[in-house]
C-alpha cells in the first residue's frame, strides 16, 4: 500500500484538492494532507476547510506571507522536512501557486512520484508568477492531469511523455457542482440588499493590476461607472485592500466592498449574478460551469476553453471594452455557452482511477 500527501497552500488549492482527498479517502487509500500556510487569514483559509468539509491538516508549515523567493524556499525547507518524517510515496500539488512549486521541487529532488493537478495551462505570459510556477511544476511531475483539451496540447508540445499525461476535466468544478445548491438556497444576495440576477460581481487580485496603480484607478473608475447602470459587489482581496487604501482610491455608493467570503456565500453569488468581472483564474471556470456572464480583467488566459466553449471575454483593463461588454450582458447579447468536455463533477474520481493503474503498474497499488 502507498501513503498519498496532498498540498495545499492558497486559497484556490483548497477546491481543487478537497474531492480527490475526498475520493481517496472512500476507497480507503492511506493519505496526509499538508497546508503550508500561504494563506492564512480565517476568510482566506480555514472558512474553507469548514465548508468544503476538508479534513484539518495534519501538518501545517505556517508559512505565511513574503516575497516570492522567501515565500518559496521557505516552503520548501518546512516540506522537505515533512517528507522526510512522513516519508509519502506520492504527492500531489494542484494550480499555480507559489506553495504548488515549492513542493513540486522538493518531491522532484526527493525522487517522490509528483502528481500535478491543472497540469498543462499556458498564458505564455511570464510577467505572470503563475505562469513560471506551472511550466516548473509540470517540467517535474510524474502524473499530468490536465482540466481542459488546450493542456494536452500545451504539454504534447513540450515534450512531455504521452503515457504521463491525462485530460481528467476539472476538479474545482467538482466542488462546484457538489454544492451549487445548497449555496443558492441560502440566498446571501439578502444580505447585500441585492436581487437575484441583476447585480454585478467583481474580484480583483493580480499584481499587473493591482499593484500597477495606474492600472487600479482606471479599473475602479470603470467599476464605478458600471455601478451607475448595474449594483456591484466586490470582495476584496487583502493585497487589494492594501492598495485601495494606499492609495485613497475612492469607490461611488453603488459599489459595495465587503471582505473576501466564505466559499458557499460568493458560490451562491455567482450563479445568480448577472455578470462577473474578474481577473481570476478559477472564477474564469466557475462562470463558464456556471453558464454566468464573464469579463475577464486580463489580456490574455491560460483556461481558452472558458472562452470557445464557456462565457468568458478577454476585455484587459481598457474601460471601452469593459462597458461595451457589460452593456451586451444588460441587453441579454451574451452566449449561454457551454461546459467543457469532462467538466461534469468526477474529475477526482477519474484522477483517483489513473492514480490506481499507476499503482498497479508500479507494484505498489492505492490499496
Ligand atoms: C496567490 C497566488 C495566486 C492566486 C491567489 C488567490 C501565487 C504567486 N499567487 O496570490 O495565483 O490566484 O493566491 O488568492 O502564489 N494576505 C493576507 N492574508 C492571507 C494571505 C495573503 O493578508 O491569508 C496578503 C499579504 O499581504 C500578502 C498578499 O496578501 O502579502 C498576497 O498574498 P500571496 O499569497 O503572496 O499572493 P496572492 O495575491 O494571494
Amino acid at each position: 500500500m502507498i501513503k498519498v500527501c496532498s498540498v495545499v497552500g492558497a486559497r484556490p488549492n483548497f477546491m481543487k484538492m478537497t474531492p480527490i482527498v475526498h475520493e481517496l479517502a472512500r476507497r480507503g487509500v492511506e493519505q496526509f494532507l499538508v497546508h503550508t500556510g500561504q494563506h492564512y487569514d480565517a476568510r482566506m483559509s480555514d472558512v474553507f476547510f469548514d465548508e468544503l468539509n476538508l479534513p484539518k491538516p495534519d501538518v501545517f508549515l505556517g508559512v505565511g506571507s513574503d516575497s516570492h523567493a522567501k515565500q518559496t524556499a521557505a516552503i520548501m525547507v518546512a516540506f522537505e522536512a515533512t517528507c522526510l518524517e512522513f516519508r509519502p510515496d506520492l504527492v500531489i500539488v494542484s494550480g499555480d501557486v507559489n506553495s504548488t512549486l515549492a513542493a513540486a521541487i522538493v518531491a522532484a529532488k526527493l525522487m517522490i512520484p509528483l502528481a500535478h493537478v491543472e497540469a498543462g495551462l499556458r498564458s505564455f505570459d511570464r510577467a505572470m508568477p503563475e505562469e513560471v510556477n506551472r511550466v516548473l511544476t509540470d517540467r517535474v511531475s510524474d502524473l499530468l492531469f490536465a482540466s481542459e483539451e488546450s493542456g494536452v496540447t500545451h504539454l504534447r508540445n513540450e515534450g512531455v511523455p504521452e503515457a504521463r499525461i491525462h485530460l481528467v476535466g476539472n476538479c474545482m468544478v467538482d466542488s462546484l457542482f457538489k454544492h451549487v445548491d445548497v449555496a443558492v438556497s441560502r440566498s446571501p444576495w439578502n444580505e447585500f440588499g441585492l436581487e437575484p440576477g441583476s447585480y454585478a460581481l467583481v474580484t480583483l487580485h493580480r499584481p499587473s493590476n493591482v499593484d500597477e496603480i495606474e492600472a487600479l484607478r482606471t479599473l475602479m473608475a470603470t467599476i464605478n461607472r458600471v455601478a451607475e447602470h448595474l449594483p456591484v459587489l466586490f470582495p476584496v482581496h487583502p493585497r487589494t485592500r492594501a492598495r485601495l487604501a494606499q492609495e485613497a482610491i475612492a469607490t461611488t455608493p453603488g459599489v459595495r466592498l465587503t471582505d473576501p467570503l466564505p466559499y458557499l456565500t460568493f458560490l451562491g453569488l455567482m450563479a445568480k449574478a448577472k455578470c462577473v468581472l474578474t481577473d481570476s483564474g478559477g472564477i474564469q471556470e466557475e462562470t463558464t460551469a456556471l453558464g454566468v456572464p464573464c469579463l475577464t480583467l486580463r489580456e490574455n488566459t491560460e483556461r481558452p476553453a472558458t472562452i470557445t466553449c464557456g462565457t468568458n471575454r478577454l476585455v484587459g483593463n481598457d474601460p471601452a471594452q469593459i462597458e461595451a461588454g457589460v452593456a451586451e450582458i444588460r441587453a441579454g447579447h451574451w452566449p449561454t455557452g457551454s461546459r467543457p468536455p469532462f467538466w461534469d463533477g468526477h474529475a477526482a474520481v477519474r484522477v483517483v482511477d489513473v492514480l490506481d493503474a499507476w499503482g498497479a503498474e508500479r507494484g505498489t497499488p492505492l490499496t
